[in-house]
């Protein structure tokens, strides 16, 4: 929880003595009640249904630039909104029709059970407007017809300020760097510079901006700010499941937001504290959306008074937040237009952190969050240890290495966890050059071996608490309590055994 800015802030209109958080009763001894709001999986089919999808690739487009649409077809046997039977003998290939403004465009082929195709979509009966274009996507598989939409955002470039668009194709955001987009992975503390949450990324201080829930001062703030360069994305919502804000409230401020920032230059963003409450309804209102689960606490949650939401009090509550979010924002069909971000604990000496993380546990809540998905490291806040900060210079350097793997379309992710040791791979599609990102959850020394085939180059880009030894042929890490590591290989690399020493 994010206490002592809510503290701060007591003019903040939902903020009326919280008696409950997450929907449970705040005290300890008060009756325990089930809170509601929990998500709602979808029932699963007997059959297979096709889960037809079609997305821009980035949002937003702004006039004059080319227009691609994303289809994804996966077969799925969960009966999600809008999947449909497949039907017998479907084929192992369909072609896809996009309708724009009554236009009919065929777009081509689309195999079947498949993600990511990309095509071009003509632009001429498009005007830049501030409301998005409705697209359809519309498929025949025999005899069968599937039908999708999605939103389409086509805006004129501003006359001032700056643009922040999402790639929905591999979850970075996008800033403009001369005359070519860039992707850029945030890492920077929630700090108060010149008034406004803001982070250092590339060398150069950008802001996210705080803007609450009160109409007037959100169009107040937002027509103060959003003319800035260095602004890169709004915040409207500090834990707005925690308070049991009103359900709509995330949805109408981003509206609000899109709506005074020219049809939406910059995502939108808020953090949720709960596991399960609500969160369908409080999500919509996120571009990026973030999770703030710490370093482990305790583990009862019956009342809101404690400091994890339904945690079990060990490191893999983080990479089980931040996948749950990945998983129902994938089964609401959002799992393109939102990002999902962590903010590890960077504070210590409050109610239920009694002390500052060491720079290596912050370093292990942060590979937790990139392994499982995370775009972008907030961690709350700033001023923090001298520890702390050593942990996110080190992570910060490693950053352009790493963001040239996670903004890669078509990337290969290869994650698991074994014997509390989190370890992920990035391919580079079509070679064999890798990402290798690792994290000793265990407060106790681990040894790992890597298979590599001899002459493979390998760059060390992040040594949280990592020693190498090994013949050749293969790698062992050796990693100290709580220890992270991460490299760069160019060759087929694999994990061949962790071991507790
Ligand atoms: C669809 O693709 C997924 C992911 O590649 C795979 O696990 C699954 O088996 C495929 N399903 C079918 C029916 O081919
Ligand atoms: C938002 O929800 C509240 C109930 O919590 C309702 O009174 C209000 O009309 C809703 N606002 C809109 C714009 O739907
Ligand atoms: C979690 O709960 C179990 C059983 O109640 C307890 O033994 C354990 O100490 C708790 N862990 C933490 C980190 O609080
Ligand atoms: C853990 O490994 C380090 C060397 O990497 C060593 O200095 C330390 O003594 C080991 N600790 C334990 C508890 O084995
Ligand atoms: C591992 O921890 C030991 C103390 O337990 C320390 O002496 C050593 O420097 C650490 N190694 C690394 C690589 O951080």
């Amino acid at each position: 929880m994010m206490v002592s800015l809510k503290l701060l802030l007591s003019s903040l209109p939902f903020l009326v003595n919280a008696q409950t958080w997450c929907g449970k009763n705040y005290m300890e001894g008060s009756p325990i009640v089930p809170p509601g709001g929990q998500f709602q999986y979808p029932e699963t089919s007997d059959v297979p249904l096709l889960n037809l999808q079609c997305s821009p690739a980035v949002k937003p487009y702004l006039q004059g630039e080319a227009v691609s649409i994303i289809v994804d077809s996966r077969i799925t046997f969960s009966k999600v909104s809008g999947a449909a039977p497949l039907g017998t003998y479907p084929p192992k290939s369909f072609e896809v029709t996009a309708i724009l403004n009554g236009q009919s465009h065929q777009l081509g082929h689309v195999q079947l059970n498949s993600t990511g195709t990309e095509f071009s979509l003509p632009t001429n009966s498009l005007v830049a407007r501030k409301e998005p274009y409705t697209i359809t996507c519309v498929a025949k598989l025999a005899t069968q017809t599937y039908e999708t939409t999605t939103q389409l955002l086509y805006l004129e470039p501003p006359a001032k300020g700056s643009v922040t668009k999402q790639d929905f194709k591999t979850g970075s955001l996008l800033v403009k760097n001369g005359n070519s987009w860039e992707p850029i992975f945030p890492i920077g503390f929630y700090t108060t510079f010149d008034g406004y949450l803001s982070f250092r990324s590339d060398g150069r201080t950008r802001s996210l901006v705080d803007v609450r829930y009160a109409i007037t001062s959100v169009t107040e703030q937002v027509n103060m700010i959003k003319d800035r360069s260095n602004l890169l994305l709004w915040y409207t919502g500090d834990e707005p499941d925690g308070t049991s804000d009103p359900l709509n409230a995330t949805v109408i401020t981003k509206e609000l937001i899109n709506n005074l920032d020219g049809g939406g230059y910059h995502p939108v963003s808020l953090v949720l504290n709960c596991e399960n409450y609500y969160f369908a309804e409080y999500s919509a209102g996120a571009d990026v959306l973030m999770q703030d689960t710490y370093i482990p606490t305790s583990n009862i949650s019956d009342y809101g008074d404690c400091g994890c939401d339904n945690c079990k009090g060990n490191f893999q509550d983080i990479s089980t937040r931040v996948d749950e979010f990945k998983q129902r924002l994938d089964l609401l069909g959002r799992s393109r237009s939102t990002t999902v971000w962590s903010v590890p604990q960077a504070f210590g000496m409050d109610t239920y952190w009694p002390r500052f993380p060491t720079g290596q546990e912050w370093l292990v809540e942060s590979i937790l969050g990139i392994n499982h998905g995370s775009f972008g490291i907030i961690p709350w806040d700033d001023p923090t240890s001298a520890g702390i900060r050593w942990g996110s210079s080190a992570l910060a350097a490693a950053v352009p290495r790493i963001i040239q793997f996670l903004a890669t379309p078509g990337v290969e992710v290869t994650q698991s966890l074994e014997n509390g040791v989190d370890t992920a791979f990035w391919q580079l599609p079509g070679t064999e050059t890798s990402l290798f990102l690792v994290a000793n959850t265990n407060y106790q020394n681990v040894s790992l071996t890597l298979n590599v085939p001899q002459n493979t180059n390998r760059v060390e880009i992040l040594n949280g608490g990592a020693t190498l030894s090994g013949a050749p042929g293969e790698i062992v890490l050796n990693l100290n309590a709580t220890a992270t590591s991460g490299w760069v290989f160019e060759g087929e690399v694999s994990v061949k055994t962790i071991k507790l020493t």
